[in-house]
């Protein structure tokens, strides 16, 4: 019998779902394993050796708990940091998703493009290195938003939004300097989640690019297994760091993602990774 094929994904929230989405449509024999380090969101408020600290810790011991295949970091904000740390401390393959800015400037017809992210994502050299190597030839506006992600994870569970709570995030945007702004990346994986009001704020004109196809892609590329496109995989695990939210609807929320049992795990370092 042909051996489950596995990963572990991480993201501080529910914002990961966008790429495990991703991942399924393109993966769907690939079992995915989830880690919620909702004790811990938002990242981007986390300085970088923490952040760094924090993610190799949860994954060191998650993988040690299941052995599987390939780690995705589905997230952004962590990506831009952990990536060598985590590399060098795993035999496995470790995937991170980089702000589709190479897209972006490469679709633009006006010259202009956007990138929204967190505060920590937007400030990164990580970002500032992929502008000048692939948007040289764009002008690039940069909206580090403090609190869209917490927007998005409010959306997600009661499908409430604050309409001027989007717009003041995404104000900077509206500044007549970027009129012609043309694409806009979608540089935090909880942002496809607000993908149709975002879209509606800013209008038809304006293409939103988000990762999650690109890091599907990669994966494919790394694990190199074509029976993974076909196929039906076993429900995986949803786990929570910190307490289980409470909302009616949040577990039915997630099993309708594909995921299996809901559950929570520690996180404090140190201590045993699942409490169950
Ligand atoms: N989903 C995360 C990202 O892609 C970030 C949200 C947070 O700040 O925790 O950047």
């Amino acid at each position: 019998m042909q051996k489950t094929r596995a990963i572990w994904l991480l993201d501080s929230g529910i914002g990961g779902l966008t790429i495990a989405r991703a991942i399924r449509h393109r993966l769907p024999g690939l079992s995915q394993h989830y880690i919620a380090d909702s004790a811990a969101f938002p990242y981007g408020n986390l300085d970088a050796e923490a952040l760094i600290a924090r993610v190799c810790d949860l994954i060191t011991r998650a993988v040690a708990t299941r052995p599987v295949d390939a780690v995705v970091i589905a997230c952004n904000t962590a990506s831009t940091v952990v990536l060598p740390a985590l590399r060098a401390r795993l035999s496995i393959p470790v995937v991170g998703v980089v702000p589709a800015i190479r897209p972006a400037a490469t679709a633009s017809r006006s010259g202009v493009i956007g990138v929204l992210a967190t505060p920590g994502t937007v400030k990164s050299a990580h970002v500032a290195t992929l502008i000048e190597r692939f948007a040289g030839h764009c002008r690039v506006v940069t909206v580090g938003a403090p609190n869209l992600a917490t927007l998005a994870e409010q959306y997600w569970r009661s499908n409430t939004l604050d309409g001027d709570a989007l717009a003041a995030e995404l104000s900077p945007l509206h500044d007549p300097e970027w009129r012609s702004l043309d694409q806009l990346v979608l540089g935090c994986t909880h942002y496809p989640l607000l993908r149709e009001p975002i879209q509606a704020q800013l209008g038809g004109h304006v293409q939103l690019i988000d990762s999650g196809d690109a890091v599907a892609r990669r994966l494919e590329v790394v694990l190199g297994d074509s029976s993974l496109t076909q196929g039906d995989s076993s429900a995986g695990r949803f786990h929570v760091t910190g307490a289980l939210p409470v909302e009616a609807g949040f577990e039915a929320r997630v099993r309708a993602e594909g995921f299996g049992e809901i559950v929570t795990c520690a996180h404090d370092p140190g201590v045993p990774l699942f409490v169950r």
